[in-house]
């Protein structure tokens, strides 16, 4: 059996070879001068148990995921997993609008073409794993965060809306800890609004914790109204970290006190590892573990 790790996720691969005892294959990568990539798996992996790991953002992330699999196809590979640590596009699972594509059927379409099985973190949705052909699975990056985010006494967890209840409810069972949420709405892409709710959060320690911070408006609206309450310190966690445009500026100039990634995208926020909690899963599916 062999891991390979594309360029977006080659920690995470050095981690779950490490994790599941597994080596990592070989490969070189270069882009042309036109900017086209190239990948080569150096190891023999015919006839072997292969798990690719990458994640599908930005854009060209996307491609490199497609050559991965077909070079492992064509190399006679036994089984091909693939593992993405953040599924891009996940956000647009249904026509909002007449005329949009459901994106993240789109790309689901495309990647069971060269897949055994796909595991992914937290998607936005739990039911855009029924968009792939081929078996997928989902794990939670919440125990992992939760563990990183009890060592600094937190007082109450949050989620930045309804939809993420259940998330800060697990986490605050490991934190030990009290959990609520907020209201938001969405305006649009990068509009929300918090609306304004009773906060016992006075004098505490508080984290906010979401899946994805994108522009940080969701972000930096809850930090606004925690410390509208008197909130003492607020963190802000989240599985994927996009951090795109001036979305830190935004977390910074509400007033939080640290921000909080996984590696599933890399960034310097990226203080958790996703890898324990993608390796059980893979140990299941995978007889040759
Ligand atoms: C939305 O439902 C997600 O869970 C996140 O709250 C959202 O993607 C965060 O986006 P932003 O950082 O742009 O507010």
């Amino acid at each position: 059996m062999y891991i390979i790790g594309g360029t977006a996720s080659k920690t995470v691969a050095e981690d779950l070879s490490k994790e599941l005892g597994v080596s990592l294959a070989d490969t070189i990568s270069k882009r042309f001068p036109d900017d086209e990539f190239y990948v080569r798996v150096i190891d023999n992996i015919s006839g072997e148990d292969v798990v690719i790991v990458q994640t599908t953002y930005p854009d060209p992330n996307i491609v490199e995921l497609f050559l991965l699999q077909n070079a492992v196809e064509e190399a006679g590979a036994k089984e091909i997993s693939v593992v993405i640590p953040y599924f891009g596009y996940a956000r647009q699972d249904t026509k909002f609008k007449e005329g949009e594509p459901i994106s993240a059927k789109a790309l689901a379409n495309l990647i069971s073409l060269s897949a055994d099985r796909v595991v992914t973190v937290d998607p936005h949705k739990e039911y855009i794993l029924d968009f792939f052909s081929t078996s997928a699975y989902s794990c939670s990056a919440v125990p992992e965060l939760a563990k990183y985010l009890k060592q600094k006494n937190i007082d109450m967890v949050l989620a930045p809306d309804k939809g993420a209840l259940e998330r800060v409810k697990q986490a605050s069972k490991i934190i030990e800890c009290d959990f609520d949420y907020m209201e938001k709405t969405r305006i649009d892409g990068s509009t929300i609004e918090i609306k304004p709710k009773k906060l016992n959060v006075e004098n505490k320690n508080v984290a906010i914790i979401d899946d994805i911070i994108s522009t940080g408006g969701t972000m930096a609206k809850s930090i606004q109204e925690l410390k509208k309450h008197g909130a003492k310190n607020v963190f802000v966690a989240c599985t994927h970290g996009l951090f795109a445009g001036d979305a830190v500026k935004k977390l910074d100039s509400a007033g939080c006190n640290e921000i909080i990634s996984t590696d599933t995208v890399q960034s310097k926020f990226s203080k958790v590892k996703i890898a324990p909690s993608i390796a059980p899963i893979l140990k299941e599916l995978i007889g040759s573990v």
